[in-house]
């Protein structure tokens, strides 16, 4: 059964062109002009763009986290993406205190058996560094796993000490694996929550006052640092703040492998989100900042100082206490309420993994602060090459897999919980104006959405085993 998508206006990150595409057996067989295919179903997108579905390198799905775990999982969280235009992602396999890294990888690898309904990746984060886990690192490559995310926060959970870290990036940098930093100082973060919870000091500003912007400046430095004296390329996850911008920049213009990602909160929020009245929703880790950081950051992604833009989708609900009714079933999970107005206790967080693509065309392209190509490397295909996933993903290509959105530019929507996809009982974005939305997504060919309806299928995502050696941009 072949597809013939026609008459839309195609667009890369290289491009912007007219052609038909074919879809055979789930991949692109051809682009052209004027198409005729005996059999083929045709799908008109006369007016409307075609796209790559998104590629969202920073995920975690079914996390567990301060005594709860984030509210999507691998089967709501990808029709939340679908929704939003995104057709894969890369999420996290964290090890715990005493596990193996392939324990871990199996234990997630389960969560998302029979409940994918897009194609996934995992990287392994590494959290207990015991000899014999440094030396399965090299296997983790025969399980198609080329990228190894490291704390420098998060002290007596993730965080590892300096020593680790360098003797995990001089092993990645052997098998030519990439390496992700979590990048804020855990000493500092620790001992001011400390202080803070001490005076009584609890609420919601509180997260942002003891994780200062100067923490993470300092460790987003000290990653980039030991990555060069270790000779592994680094890709610096969740950047919130001038200063760290700053550092990847330093970095780059001397010539080292660092790449940086930010994602949406940190280009629409601030701390003084954390001071509303329902501020626990905007708690998450590295926090949001100032409005001159978001400036900032959409500078860099437009000037190309900041590579990727990930989502870092971690959702809690805000009032876990109430059953949220989700595809016709009631959800219940403790979520923002659960640490009981302690923002020490508070599961780190926010949603995201639907709203990337929708709030960065009508912000950034709509807005006039990216091109349509630059909004397609930043979401789409950056991130496949960095981590390994192109051309097989993140692009239009003949070969490449039939993951595709076809945009309507004219489109428009306001964001709500109330028709969002993600599970969870709020939106962050609430009342926000859309312009240009995803109509029909495709996955390896298959429709995923088209308008408001869902013909995903549980169990269709495929585990993607990555290539280590991707390269750095
Ligand atoms: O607050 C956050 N970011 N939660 C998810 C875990 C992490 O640090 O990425
Ligand atoms: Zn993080
Ligand atoms: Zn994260």
């Amino acid at each position: 059964m072949s597809t013939l998508i026609k008459n839309g206006a195609i667009i890369t990150a290289a491009d912007t062109f007219q052609a038909d595409i074919l879809i055979e057996q789930g991949q692109i067989a051809l682009l052209g002009q004027s198409l005729e295919v005996d059999g083929a179903e045709i799908v008109d997108a006369s007016g409307k763009l075609v796209m790559p579905g998104g590629v969202d390198p920073h995920t975690h799905l079914e996390l567990p986290f301060f005594r709860t775990v984030s509210s999507d999982d691998f089967y709501t969280g990808h029709r939340a993406a679908a929704f939003g235009g995104t057709t894969c992602h890369i999420d996290f396999a964290n090890q715990r205190k005493g596990e193996s890294l392939h324990e871990a990888l199996a234990k997630w690898r389960q969560l998302a058996e029979g409940k994918a309904a897009l194609d996934y990746a995992t990287h392994v984060s590494i959290t207990d560094l015991r000899p014999s886990v440094l030396d399965e690192i090299p296997s983790l490559l025969d399980e198609g796993v080329t990228s190894l995310k490291l704390f420098l926060s998060y002290k007596d959970m993730y965080m590892l000490p300096d020593g680790d870290i360098l003797k995990v990036m001089a092993v990645a940098a052997e098998l030519g694996m990439m390496v992700l930093v979590h990048a804020e100082n855990g000493d500092v973060v620790d001992m001011l929550t400390r202080q803070f919870v001490a005076a009584g000091k609890l609420s919601p500003e509180y997260h942002a006052l003891s994780h200062p912007a100067w923490s993470e400046t300092e460790a987003t430095l000290r990653a980039i640092a030991l990555s060069s004296v270790a000779d592994v390329p680094l890709y610096v996850v969740h950047i919130t703040c001038a200063g760290a911008v700053d550092q990847v920049s330093y970095g780059r213009a001397r010539g080292l492998p660092v790449m940086g990602e930010t994602c949406p909160q940190y280009l629409f929020f601030t701390a003084d989100d954390l001071r509303r009245p329902d501020g626990a929703k905007f708690i998450c880790s590295p926090p949001v900042r100032t409005k001159a950081d978001n400036a900032y950051l959409w500078e860099a992604l437009a000037d190309g100082r900041i590579q990727a833009v990930g989502t870092d989708h971690c959702p809690f609900l805000f009032d876990g206490t109430k059953p949220l009714m989700y595809d016709g079933e009631e959800y219940r999970s403790p979520g923002k309420e659960s640490g009981g107005g302690d923002f020490s206790k508070t599961p780190n967080g926010m949603h995201g993994i639907e709203d990337r693509m929708l709030m960065l065309w009508t912000y950034g392209v709509g807005a006039g602060r990216f091109s349509a190509n630059r909004f397609v490397a930043l979401t789409a295909t950056n991130p496949a090459k960095i981590f390994g996933l192109y051309p097989r993903k993140g692009t239009i290509a003949v070969g490449s897999d039939a993951d595709l959105a076809i945009w309507n530019p004219e489109a428009r929507k306001t964001v709500s919980a109330a028709t969002h996809h993600t599970r969870a009982d709020h939106n962050v974005y609430e009342g926000m104006a859309l312009v240009g939305l995803p109509e029909k997504v495709f996955v390896r060919g298959e429709l995923l959405v088209d308008g408001e309806n869902w013909y995903g299928r549980r169990g269709n995502g495929r585990f993607l085993h990555r290539q280590p050696n991707a390269p750095v941009l």
